[in-house]
């Protein structure tokens, strides 16, 4: 703002047509420096590679281009060193680079921007920026399935019981529960790795949105920046954010499983429960109640679910209603996408540390087995296989066992022979065979089930396929 007229200046870089500058809320809606400063890496790498590319090419001269490199990199020491003045009124992370370019090399700078423009910049340097976070997101699961392995091969005896509609349901191992969890983030895995590979397209070149006159080589930038290919399509290319809703969709799948396993962590720890302990790093204490060990990270997990998904949410409802190509409101794309980043690297990464970290309490696990007649599928299978009857049948002769042992105040193996033989008189001595929970678990022998020779064979398994 000059003093004299109170009227501010026209924008240095864009300014040409314009008599005056912005009002301060335009200042205010307009700038997005304050959150796309964190992709000054991926713009200096653009533009220098950006930049060899004119050199390369005849478009501008080795001069020049020797200039804006040094001068670049320059930027980013300055940056890096935490020298640098971002400025609101330069918008954005591109203009406040390249206008500390103009001041470090003179006018030369403004030969930077040629067949380019911040369309297809800021969509390279976004993609650039969500492809290392698919990267990341792929490491940090590996570490997070690495923590699973251990605790289910720990585990792959401990008998607890396996619940449907949080009803006892029917005895399973510990180590094939966690082992659950493994699978939901193998494919979670596969969609950051699928994410990665679609976005793996160069847009720089597309220019505003049609493509440029300057006979630049797409192919060389698009190589320089460790992309498959350049973006088919000009138009396409500046309009596209599917990288950023895609790493999203995969972040909010991904939350919602730790979200599940946090939930049980937070039940399995309660006294009433007792299955494991979490350990002091990952609770904190109640500030009245002395007794209290609060699983506050598990609770943040599944908290902090609800935050991705809403980011992903954001980013669909802004993109719904725009016409080809690019328009500003797709500058709401960073916010919610990096926040998004940040909160899904956290939550894996308290993950995994609860996970290493958590005690198992196998007796308080095998206890809770002799609650809630867990065994009433293996005595309804062993009357199918045993006596012959349609599993129907069995179905009818077991449930009449439970009401019996419940009138009784007992659990299946604690009715007679001949309690039984009331009910169904084939019945034999064997029935006694099939109603411990040990021998439950152990018959469960079919591919993936929950036996602990199948669950080592999973261990194996995962082993192998973690990459
Ligand atoms: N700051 C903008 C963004 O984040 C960069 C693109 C601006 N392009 C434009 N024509 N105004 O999307």
């Amino acid at each position: 703002m000059t003093e004299q007229n109170n009227k501010p200046e026209a924008n240095t870089l864009w300014g040409g047509r314009f008599e005056g500058g912005v009002s301060d809320i335009m200042e205010k809606i307009n700038a997005s420096i304050d959150f796309d400063k964190i992709l000054y890496r991926q713009d200096i790498k653009g533009s220098i590679e950006h930049c060899k590319m004119l050199v390369a090419n005849g478009i501008i001269s080795e001069e020049d281009g020797k200039a804006i490199q040094d001068g670049l990199k320059q930027v980013e020491a300055e940056i890096e060193a935490g020298d640098f003045k971002f400025s609101a009124a330069l918008e954005d992370i591109h203009m406040n680079v390249e206008s500390r370019l103009t001041e470090i090399i003179g006018p030369a700078a403004g030969r930077l921007h040629t067949a380019r423009s911040r369309n297809d910049q800021v969509a390279t340097d976004f993609k650039l920026y969500v492809r290392d976070a698919c990267d990341q997101a792929d490491e940090a699961l590996k570490a997070l399935q690495i923590a699973l392995i251990e605790k289910a091969e720990e585990n792959a005896d401990v008998i607890m019981p396996g619940f449907t509609h949080l009803q006892s349901a029917q005895p399973v191992t510990f180590g094939h529960h966690l082992m659950a969890y493994f699978e939901m983030f193998t494919r979670d895995r596969g969609r950051f790795q699928d994410t990665r590979k679609r976005l793996n397209e160069c847009p720089l070149g597309a220019a505003a949105l049609a493509g440029t006159s300057f006979p630049i080589d797409r192919h060389q930038t698009a190589e320089a920046l460790g992309f498959d290919r350049p973006t088919a399509n000009s138009m396409d290319s500046v309009s596209d954010r599917d990288h950023a809703l895609e790493y999203m969709s995969a972040a909010a799948i991904s939350a919602v499983h730790v979200s599940r396993l946090a939930e049980e962590m937070v039940t399995w720890s309660c006294a009433q429960f007792n299955f494991i302990q979490m350990s002091d790093s990952f609770t904190t204490g109640s500030s009245i109640m002395p007794q209290k060990r609060n699983p506050d990270a598990a609770e943040l997990c599944r908290g902090k679910s609800g935050r991705i998904i809403g980011s992903l949410n954001s980013l669909l409802v802004t993109m719904k209603g725009l016409a080809l190509t690019f328009s500003k409101d797709m500058q709401e794309d960073k916010e919610a996408t990096f926040d998004a980043i940040e909160t899904y690297s956290l939550i894996i990464a308290a993950m995994t540390g609860m996970v290493e970290d958590m005690k198992v309490n196998p007796e308080e696990m095998r206890k809770a087995t002799d609650l809630g007649f867990i065994t009433a599928t293996d005595l309804a299978d062993w009357v199918v296989r045993v006596l012959g009857l349609p599993f129907r049948q069995a179905h009818h002769i077991t449930g009449s066992l439970v009401a019996m042992a419940e009138k009784k105040g007992c659990d299946l193996d604690g009715l007679t022979l001949q309690e039984m033989q009331t009910v169904e008189p084939l019945i034999n001595e064997d029935v006694f065979n099939v109603l411990s929970v040990e021998k439950s678990v152990a018959s469960r022998v079919s591919f993936g089930g929950t036996a602990p020779s199948e669950v080592r064979k999973q261990v194996e398994n995962a082993k192998q396929r973690i990459g």
